[in-house]
Parts: structure tokens; C-alpha cells; sequence
């Protein structure tokens, strides 16, 4: 068999050297990480079956020899370059030469407090918000079984999509943009269709809506229905209860309030929901099997089970993110973020914007979807931003597409008021710039910036 190659080496001798640009991220999220998130991803990886593993937890030894069996890599103090120094200064010495169980414990424990739930059912996901979403769908119903879509954007019509996917029975509701659902209308859906589960999105970042939840699961159990929760955007942003208000599953981000980078998805469900997930005539996808996945965090007095290996480094940011939010206190970070969006909103006004959201009791904390001034071209304003000020917002998308809207994101570590008011001058400034380039250039309609959702 000859060897030679059918096609060449892709890579170029001096090629470009892969770089992303350091911006501002005050887009819908993701926001920017915080140096001790970034250091934490220096984690080496960790074997989840590892030898510290086995005897901790006295899974059958023999099980695991086929898989890896190994001790997690230790870090030499010795050969630790500055950037690992920076880890242990975070605080992270520790979990050099942790071992899985403890880490996930450690997790487990930050998450229930971001939720504020006990429930044993409480994990991370190595999965971006959809795919956390995705999990709740397919783990909460089988195919045939009608379940609510409540959406409000985007995010709820992805839901939707992916329910049908998995052969649920979709019913789809709308509301008109700045609109949150009144806990009639759902409670009409729910006994009309006999809906197993309704899904609702809490904060809705392309529509800039938060759909109340305090005594919705109330309604909803009454029939046997389960309360599902996209809760992305607004976990660690604005208040959840999820004991209290009896939610049965819900979603959050990494990349948005907590702080971490895009990847991972905080989930929690309660026992009904447990239940349900144990009923279930048919398995849901193999990489979303929340039963499995339990397993594998320890969620239940049972033997630990291998189910996927996590990016360690990834599960260590989550962690670090974790940890400054808790440091911080979960109350002080939603204070933050109210502060924050209440501060640009005050501001609109003085740079002839206004909020898209009419009624402020239905406005979205920490993502603001503010319209522009009329005679101000969007493409022109983005590029200035991000040339002039190495700044990044996100446009308009589902209800807020084509509306002149702007979706700015006071987030985590981004959610401080010296950001705020250098945003509001850098817009002031780039709304004079696009007058200034009409002037010269004339106005017209702006290109559609369209990224198919
Ligand atoms: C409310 C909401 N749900 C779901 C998602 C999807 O998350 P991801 O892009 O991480 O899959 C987003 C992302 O912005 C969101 O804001």
C-alpha cells in the first residue's frame, strides 16, 4: 500500500497565527471572563476514571481497566509556568491533582445555591444553552406526548424545533413582541391540550422580555404538567427561586451571568421531573440522557457511572465562575445587574434611543434591546464601535430583527457602572459618527444583517 498522501498538509510554514481580537463584550453574551476564569482553564485534563477515582469511590476496579486507568496528571510546582502560578493564586492549587468526584462536588454544591434548590438532580452539561435546553425536552417526554412551547423569540422557537425533532406533539404559542404570557392564557393551554410539559423561556435576550414564574408550576402541576425553564440568560442576573417557585427543570448559561465561556449549561430538576425521566417509555439521545449523566455526578446514592469525559479546563472556569459569584453573594449580583441596566436605561433617552420593551415590568435585566435613533445606520454604528472602540454589541434578531434594535449586555464582570458610562459615551459618540457619515455619504436603509436563527 503506497503512502503517499491524496492531499497536502493544510498548514502553512509562518502561517497566521490564530488570534481573537481582545474586545468588549457587551453584546447578549458571551461577556468577558474574569483573569482567574481564564487562568482556571489552564487546568490540566482529568481523567474522570482515574485510580483516586476507583478506591474513593469502590467502583469495581476491573470495570474501569478497559477505559483508562490512571492517576488525574499532577502539576510540579517546580515546572509550573507563571500562567499555572496564576491558578494556584486563584485558588485553584487544590484541584491540581484533584480528582472528579470532589470537583463535581464542589460544583454541585455552587449550582444548587444559583438556583436555589436542593434538589440531588443538579449538574453541569458540557453543552451550549441549547444543547441544556435540548436535554430538558427529551428528558421530560416522549414521542407523542403534547407539550407547550410558550415563545417569545428565538430561543423558545429552538425549543420547539427540537420537540418536534424528537416526535413530541408541538403546540406553539406566540406573543407579540415586548409581550409576556398572563398565567391564564397558559393555564387555558395546558387544560386544552392536556400538555405533559410547558416550556417557557425566563429571560428571552433576542426579545428583551422576562416572563414572570412565581407560582406558574403552582397552574401547572394542578394538570399533571411539568414546568420546563430556559432560564440562559437570566441565571445569576435576576432572581430564581427554583424551590420555592417549584420549577421542575431548568437551564442556565455559562456564558452570560456566571461569567464563564460558552460550553457548558447549569441544570437542576426536581424529583417530579426525576420521576417523569424514570417513567419515560422511550430513551432520550444518548449524549442527553440526564439519568446517566445523574449518575455520573453523583446525584443519587448509586455507584458512579461513565458517561462522557468532560473538558476538564471548561469544568474548572464553570467552577472558578462559580466560585466569584458566591464570593460575591447571589443577592449583591443581581443588585449589580439591576443597577447596571437601570443606569444605561436611564441614558436612552439622552441619545435618542428608547427601550423596545414598552412595559417595564416585562424588561429583561442584564440584556437591554434598546431601538436606535431613526436616522442612524446600525452597520455603520457596530463597525464603529468595534474599530473605535474595540467594542461589541449584538443587533436585532426574531422579534427585534429589522427594528433598529441593538441588544447590549451589562454582564458578570461586565455589569459595573465605569462600563456602563464608558458604553454610553462610546454610543454618544458613534451615533454623532453615523449622522456624520450620512451627512457625507446620504442615508440609506440599512443592509440587512441577517444571520439565519
Ligand atoms: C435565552 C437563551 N436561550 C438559549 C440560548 C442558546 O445558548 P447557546 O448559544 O449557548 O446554545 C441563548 C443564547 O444567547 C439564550 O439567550
Amino acid at each position: 500500500m503506497s503512502l503517499k498522501l491524496d492531499y497536502s498538509n493544510p498548514l502553512e510554514k509562518g502561517g497566521k497565527i490564530f488570534n481573537l481580537p481582545a474586545l468588549r463584550q457587551l453584546g447578549p453574551g458571551p461577556c468577558n471572563v474574569s483573569r482567574k476564569v481564564l487562568s482556571a482553564m489552564m487546568f490540566e485534563p482529568l481523567p474522570p476514571p482515574s485510580r483516586v477515582f476507583i478506591k474513593k469511590y469502590r467502583v469495581s476496579a476491573r470495570s474501569f481497566r478497559a477505559v483508562r486507568l490512571r492517576e488525574p496528571p499532577r502539576l510540579s510546582t517546580r515546572a509550573l509556568p507563571a500562567y499555572v502560578i496564576d491558578v494556584q493564586l486563584a485558588g485553584l492549587s487544590k484541584q491540581a491533582g484533584a480528582d472528579w468526584p470532589s470537583l463535581c462536588e464542589e460544583v454541585q454544591k455552587m449550582v444548587k445555591y444559583l438556583f436555589q434548590t436542593k434538589n440531588p438532580m443538579t449538574l453541569v452539561v458540557q453543552s451550549s444553552g441549547n444543547g441544556g435546553n435540548e436535554a430538558m425536552v427529551t428528558n421530560l417526554a416522549d414521542p407523542g406526548d403534547t407539550v407547550i412551547v410558550a415563545t417569545a423569540g428565538v430561543w423558545g422557537v429552538k425549543v420547539a424545533d427540537m420537540a418536534r425533532r424528537y416526535r413530541l406533539n408541538v403546540v406553539e404559542l406566540t406573543k407579540p413582541p415586548g409581550e409576556v404570557y398572563s398565567y391564564e392564557e397558559l393555564e387555558e393551554q395546558i387544560v386544552k391540550h392536556k400538555a405533559v410539559a410547558l416550556f417557557v423561556t425566563h429571560g428571552e435576550s433576542s426579545g428583551g422580555t422576562l416572563q414572570p414564574l412565581d407560582g406558574l408550576a403552582d397552574i401547572c402541576h394542578k394538570y399533571n404538567c411539568l414546568l420546563a425553564v430556559d432560564a440562559i440568560v437570566s441565571l445569576g442576573i435576576v432572581p430564581i427561586f427554583v424551590d420555592k417557585w417549584k420549577i421542575d427543570a431548568i437551564t442556565g448559561g455559562s456564558q452570560k451571568g456566571l461569567g464563564a465561556p460558552a460550553g457548558m449549561t447549569l441544570m437542576t430538576f426536581s424529583a417530579e421531573a426525576h420521576k417523569r425521566m424514570q417513567q419515560k417509555k422511550w430513551p432520550p439521545p444518548y449524549i442527553f440522557d440526564m439519568l446517566s449523566l445523574a449518575d455520573s455526578w453523583k446525584c443519587f446514592d448509586k455507584p458512579i457511572k461513565y458517561h462522557y469525559t468532560y473538558g476538564s479546563p471548561m469544568l474548572a472556569a464553570v467552577r472558578q465562575a462559580l466560585e466569584e459569584i458566591c464570593e460575591e453573594g447571589l443577592e449583591n449580583a443581581w443588585e449589580r445587574h439591576k443597577k447596571c441596566t437601570d443606569l444605561f436605561v436611564s441614558q436612552l433617552p439622552k441619545l435618542g434611543m428608547k427601550h423596545f420593551v414598552e412595559k417595564p415590568e416585562n424588561r429583561l435585566f442584564g440584556v437591554t434591546c434598546a431601538v436606535l435613533p431613526k436616522d442612524v445606520k446600525m452597520t455603520v454604528l457596530l463597525d464603529y464601535l468595534y474599530e473605535r472602540y474595540e467594542t461589541e454589541i449584538g443587533f436585532g434578531i426574531g422579534p427585534t430583527a429589522g427594528a433598529g434594535v441593538v441588544r447590549v449586555g451589562f454582564l458578570a464582570q461586565n455589569a459595573k457602572p465605569d462600563v456602563v458610562e464608558y458604553f454610553v459615551k462610546a454610543l454618544e459618540d458613534a451615533i454623532g459618527h453615523c449622522r456624520d457619515h450620512s451627512r457625507m455619504n446620504g442615508f440609506d436603509k440599512d443592509d440587512d444583517i441577517i444571520i439565519a436563527m
